[in-house]
This record gives C-alpha cells, sequence and structure tokens, in this order.
C-alpha cells in the first residue's frame, strides 16, 4: 500500500494522520508492504522530517524505529500540475507491489483540492474504476456551495463515487458512532425523541488551543467552515435523524441529508473572534474571521417542531470539551417537597466518552423530598487500552473500501446551502471579541437564555 499525504508539513500529519498510521502499524492494521509518502513544498531530507515529526508526535512509540523506515519525504509544489510526473517517478521507484492499494489522502487547504485531483487523474495515477486508486479528502470539501458543486464535478466526471472519501473525523469518534446505537436500541430514548419530550438539544465543540501555525487556512474559513458545516452540522443531523427503515448506510445517509433539508437557523447567530487573533502568523490585521460560533436552528420536521437546538464551537476557551446534552420538559407533577429537575440526557464526546443520564427520585430518609439522581456510564473505563482514535479507524475504513462513516456528497451540499445562508448575513451581524471563554459565554446565555457553563 502506498498512503500519499498532500500538505505534509501541515499541523494534521504530526496532530492525527501520523500517529493513526502508527497505531494501525502497532496493531498489524497495515498491509504489507506498505510506504507513507510525505509531500510538502518545504524542502526537506526524508531523515530530518522523520525526526521532526517523531519531535512532534505525542506519546510513546516504542516501535518507530521500524515504522519510520516507511516514511518518505518528497518536496513538491502541488499547484503546479506538471509535477506531478516528478511524483509519479517517485512512486515508480518504490517498487511497492503493483496490486496494492494507492491512497491519497489531501491534507491542505480546500482551494488546493481541484487542482491536486485533477493532476492525479490527468497522469493516471488515479484512475476511472481501479478501486485500489482511492482520494480521500479532509474537511472542509470546498469552500461554499458554488465550490463543492464543481469539485465534485471535476471528481464525478473523471472517477466513481466509490473511489472519493470526503472525511469528517467527528464520524469516527466512538461517542458519535455510539448516537444511532443509544437512540435505535432503546425503547426508552426512541420513544420520547421528540418535541413533545425534549425542550432543547445543546451540541458544545470548544477548544482551548488557538490556531496556531494554520492562520492561512483558518482565516479563510474560521469557526462557521471549519467545525460547523462539517463536525458540529453531524452530531446534529445523527441526534435530529427520523428513524430510517433499516440501519445501513445509505438510508441513514438518506435520513441525515433530510435534516439539512429542513434546517432553519434563527436569526441571531452570535460570531466572536478571540483577542489577539489579529497577532496570528498570516493572519490579516484587520481579519474579521470568526473564532467562536454560537448558532441557534430548528429542524422543520413533525419530529422537532419548535425545538431549539443550540450549536456552540470556539478556540481559546478555557478548556477542550465536546458533548451533546438534551434536556427533556419538565414532568407534571405534585411534588411539594424539592423541586424536580429536569432530565438530561448528556452524550460526552471529550475528554471523556460516556453517557450521563440525570433522573429525579425520592432523597433517603423520612421526609419525601425529591432529588436529582445520575447514572453514569462511562465508555472506556471498562475496556484495556484506548479506544481508537477517530483517524484509525476511518483510514481503516479507506483500506477497506468502507465509506460509511464519510459524508456523502448530497449531505455536503445540504450543509452549505445553510452556510453559505449564514456567511451572506455574517457582515450585519457584530463580532464580539473575547479574552476569555466566560465573556463569550455570557453573550450566548444572554441572548438565548439558557445555561451553558
Ligand atoms: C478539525 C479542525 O477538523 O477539528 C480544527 O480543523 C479542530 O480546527 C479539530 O481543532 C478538532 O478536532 P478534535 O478531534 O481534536 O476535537
Amino acid at each position: 500500500m502506498l498512503f500519499t499525504i498532500f500538505g505534509a508539513t501541515g499541523d494534521l500529519t504530526t496532530k492525527k494522520l501520523i500517529p493513526a498510521l502508527y497505531r494501525l502499524y502497532e496493531e498489524d492494521q497495515l498491509p504489507e508492504p506498505f510506504k507513507i509518502m510525505c509531500v510538502g513544498r518545504r524542502s526537506y531530507e526524508t531523515d530530518a522530517f522523520v525526526q521532526e515529526v517523531r519531535a512532534k508526535v505525542d506519546g510513546a512509540y516504542p516501535d518507530w524505529e521500524a515504522f519510520s523506515q516507511n516514511i518518505h519525504y518528497y518536496t513538491m509544489d502541488f499547484s503546479d500540475p506538471e509535477a506531478f510526473a516528478g511524483y509519479g517517478e517517485e512512486i515508480s521507484g518504490l517498487n511497492l507491489p503493483k496490486h496494492g492499494d494507492r491512497i491519497y489522502y489531501l491534507a491542505t487547504a480546500p482551494h488546493y483540492f481541484p487542482i491536486i485531483a485533477k493532476a492525479l487523474i490527468d497522469h493516471r495515477l488515479l484512475v476511472k474504476g481501479d478501486m485500489r486508486s482511492k482520494i480521500v479528502f479532509e474537511k472542509p470539501f470546498g469552500e461554499d456551495l458554488d465550490s463543492a458543486k464543481a469539485y465534485n464535478r471535476l471528481l464525478l466526471e473523471s472517477i466513481e463515487e466509490s473511489q472519493v472519501y470526503r472525511i469528517d473525523h467527528y464520524l469516527g469518534k466512538e461517542m458519535l458512532q455510539n448516537i444511532l446505537t443509544v437512540r435505535f436500541a432503546n425503547k426508552i430514548f426512541e420513544s420520547i425523541w421528540d418535541h413533545e419530550n425534549i425542550e432543547s438539544v445543546k451540541i458544545l465543540a470548544l477548544e482551548s488551543e488557538t490556531v496556531k501555525q494554520r492562520g492561512g487556512y483558518y482565516d479563510r474559513s474560521g469557526a462557521l467552515k471549519d467545525m460547523v458545516q462539517n463536525h458540529l452540522f453531524q452530531t446534529l443531523a445523527l441526534i435530529a435523524m427520523d428513524s430510517p427503515m433499516g440501519l445501513n448506510d445509505t438510508l441513514i445517509k438518506n435520513e441525515k441529508v433530510k435534516v439539512f433539508e429542513h434546517l432553519h437557523v434563527a436569526d441571531e447567530v452570535i460570531f466572536g473572534q478571540y483577542e489577539g487573533y489579529l497577532n496570528e502568523k498570516d493572519i490579516p490585521l484587520d481579519s474579521r474571521t470568526e473564532t467562536f460560533v454560537g448558532l441557534k436552528v430548528f429542524v422543520n420536521s413533525q419530529r422537532w417542531r419548535n425545538t431549539p437546538f443550540y450549536l456552540v464551537t470556539g478556540k481559546k476557551m478555557s478548556k477542550k470539551l465536546a458533548e451533546i446534552v438534551v434536556t427533556f420538559k419538565n414532568a407534571s407533577c405534585f411534588f411539594e417537597k424539592g423541586q424536580p429537575e429536569k432530565n438530561s440526557l448528556k452524550i460526552e464526546i471529550y475528554p471523556r466518552e460516556g453517557i450521563i443520564l440525570q433522573f429525579n427520585g425520592k432523597a433517603p430518609g423520612l421526609q419525601a423530598y425529591t432529588m436529582p439522581m445520575k447514572l453514569d456510564y462511562c465508555h472506556m473505563c471498562n475496556v484495556v487500552g484506548n479506544s481508537a482514535e477517530a483517524y484509525e479507524k476511518l483510514i481503516l475504513d479507506v483500506i477497506h473500501d468502507d465509506s460509511s462513516l464519510f459524508t456523502r456528497w448530497d449531505e455536503i451540499e445540504g450543509s452549505w446551502k445553510i452556510i453559505d445562508g449564514i456567511s451572506r448575513l455574517k457582515r450585519f451581524e457584530p463580532l464580539y471579541i473575547y479574552s476569555k471563554e466566560e465573556e463569550i459565554m455570557k453573550i450566548v446565555e444572554e441572548r438565548w437564555k439558557i445555561g451553558l457553563m
């Protein structure tokens, strides 16, 4: 197998891709022989590149020596289609068996996608119908609806849909995969999953990190396209979709697409930018790019009439946290002692993976007081070792030709339609500058009269 990373000097390589490939190697999941070709415009010798990668990846890598023998670095300007002839020669020189997979992973900014894809197709490195050659796109797929449509057209004119993998790594996270199981394998949830019983849903994805070295990409994208169009919308779709006729890939995606078709954004979109963003590398001094978004949306379906979904994401928050909180309506009750709290179901994605169900019970003692109680399930506590990282699972799925956890074109199309609408409104909305999480969260909480922290 040949696994090429275009844009290999970016953060994603050391943060996610190499660690995921390493774990797969350690677990004997990579087809042998394999090579990882790292392609970037910066000039490096392979040894120096490998050393730099090792210094950046976190954690223990006992088999690094053997694994890293398979990493190669190739300097190339991938915005120049002519340069692909040289790349083609370089990979032939690796003498890998002809029958092995060729996986091209585009970890570049989205505007390079069509250039790289077309050059691979023109040089017959990516060949229609040859299912061993596959192309993986990092998100966001496109910069808006028009560019996404153009990229997709280009691809589908020249290769099969089944050779295309549009990644959204949130879909590879354990607890996102768990949402459908929890919803549809349990009568207790399935039968109350609607506007009559649920008061609101909150989806939070907060990060303490700044944009770091990714300013060049991030400033064109902002939190709306970097997180909401993909990760948050995919999470929302899994929570809000109707029951599919069966739990197969096509039927599930059909239902997810309907969520985007029925999604309606309430007028209030809250945009924020962390203080100091303008001093980051590659950020224009007058940038109005948002690093925080608060969205209130409704899904106009029978199931969700008037139920608000709150989507909140931001960088430079006090901590990294990702979770979904489903709050149920008040029970009609006659208790006089102790006010019952609303039931809630919290699905924890990060840092802990777990589920907490809050309900009311009788407080111990002679009096009939109600008090809140919790059923707490920790997804990892009874498992030896770590659950597979999202990228590990998704790369393995590409190797095994399984696209069920990848986004289908119509899901992307549906989500861009909404994001384009929000982007058009953006210049009329204030951009709140925040120096800490509480400041911007307070604005959201006061605007929507909800509790987030
Ligand atoms: C990426 C975004 O897709 O997701 C990053 O581009 C963000 O800006 C990251 O930091 C968050 O993913 P995770 O898995 O670390 O929560």
